[in-house]
């Protein structure tokens, strides 16, 4: 059994993804091209956003948006201490401290109450300028907008949607990816929408970003094109093999993969209730589940439940392992007392079980008689 098992979206989608990358070798045009126009702008429709921007990957997208905000030395910015090490690692590349949060509970996204008060405890000590928050949708789940978004009003500060694990999700009606100043993603392979490789995009709904993101994407290109440099930049498009793979990818996203992906969250759920601690999606918000994560009781429940379930020929995954906070290259930022006491119990507690849009009824089905096993 595959933890996702992208060959089994493959062959669902053979005769088209096979297609677009002959055409593309018939055309012999591998960067940029019809592909990547028609792939942005039916991603930027399908986010609600004015502009997509595609990159190499989704740590590039995130690096993009900090350059184009000037985000650098003498910087915080504030990030949820459950995420990737990609949320924050550009923005310390450029100078910038990573600050981290303590998450909700319950949706394991940024905790606003935390998010506050880091930022006061920024500006009470006085070292660093609160310059930007990422709000990274977490599992596929959507942050809490109408919480996150007033503080950065309140406190003139840049919002970044880290949205690398939630592309097709909701929160409220509007599409994940068009939230905040800028919004990134990733189409690494075993995203919800993932390439045959690395892929990132960049969505912004203002006209001047927008460009600035594609001279930053073509080494700082300027008016007269791509000897006209006219910024430091970076080199960092999405193939255009890529692009013809992602096209009928986003098709079966809208069409089916999202629905198919709440089917196995439901069921999962059901069997779960009462045993484990499962996925909570709020009112009004759809996840894409990237991941489907249960809390088990302990650590040791945890790693039990996983034995077994590699016993069984089950794999499962932790998504994380250790909070950002904690992490060797994070060990300079300042905590101000805080004590992430949520992200360090949603470590040492979660397991991320398989999750995908092909996923039978039958092998959830030994997914969940494992795990009842282990219980
Ligand atoms: C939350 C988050 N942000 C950023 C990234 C970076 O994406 P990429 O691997 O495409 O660089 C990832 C990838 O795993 C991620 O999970």
């Amino acid at each position: 059994m595959q933890f996702i098992d992208l060959k089994a979206q493959y062959a669902a989608l053979k005769a088209e993804i096979d297609n677009g990358i002959s055409g593309v070798l018939e055309k012999g045009q591998y960067i940029g091209g019809s592909e990547v126009a028609e792939l942005e702008e039916k991603l930027a429709a399908f986010a609600g956003r004015k502009h997509c921007i595609t990159c190499a990957n989704g740590t590039d997208a995130l690096q993009i948006a900090y350059m184009i905000y000037g985000v650098g030395t003498g910087d915080a910015v504030f990030c949820s201490d459950i995420t990737f090490v990609s949320s924050t690692e550009a923005s310390k590349l450029l100078g910038a401290t990573s600050v981290f949060c303590d998450i909700d509970p319950d949706t394991y996204n940024i905790s606003p109450e935390s998010l506050e008060r880091q930022i006061k405890a920024v500006i009470a000590e006085g070292k660093l300028t609160p310059r930007a928050v990422v709000a990274v949708d977490i599992l596929g789940n959507p942050c809490d907008y109408d919480a996150i978004v007033p503080i950065c009003e309140k406190y003139g500060l840049i919002l970044i949607e880290d949205a690398a694990q939630s592309f097709g999700a909701s929160y409220k009606g509007k599409r994940c990816c068009s939230f905040g100043d800028i919004s990134t993603t990733s189409f690494f392979p075993a995203k919800p929408l993932g390439c045959y490789g690395d892929g990132g995009a960049i969505f912004t709904d203002d006209d001047g970003i927008a460009a600035l993101c594609r001279s930053i994407c073509v080494h700082g290109k300027g008016p007269r094109g791509k000897y006209d440099n006219v910024r430091v930049g970076l080199n960092s498009r999405l193939d255009t093999l890529q692009a013809a793979i992602l096209l009928p990818k986003l098709r079966a996203l809208g069409d089916y993969e999202i629905d198919r992906r709440q089917a196995v969250a439901a069921r999962y759920n059901a069997a779960f209730e009462g045993k484990l601690k499962t996925p909570f999606v709020a009112d009004g918000c759809v996840s894409v589940y990237a991941q489907y994560a249960v809390l088990a009781d302990t650590t040791e429940a945890r790693d039990k439940i996983a034995a077994h379930l590699k016993e069984c020929g089950i794999p499962s995954m932790i998504y994380y392992p250790t909070p950002q906070h904690a992490l060797p290259v994070f060990a300079g930022e300042p905590h101000y007392g805080e004590t992430f006491a949520n992200a360090d119990d949603y470590c040492a507690r979660t397991l991320s079980l398989p999750m995908h849009p092909y996923l039978e009824e039958k092998e959830q089905d030994r997914i969940i008689n494992a795990v009842s096993e282990a219980l």
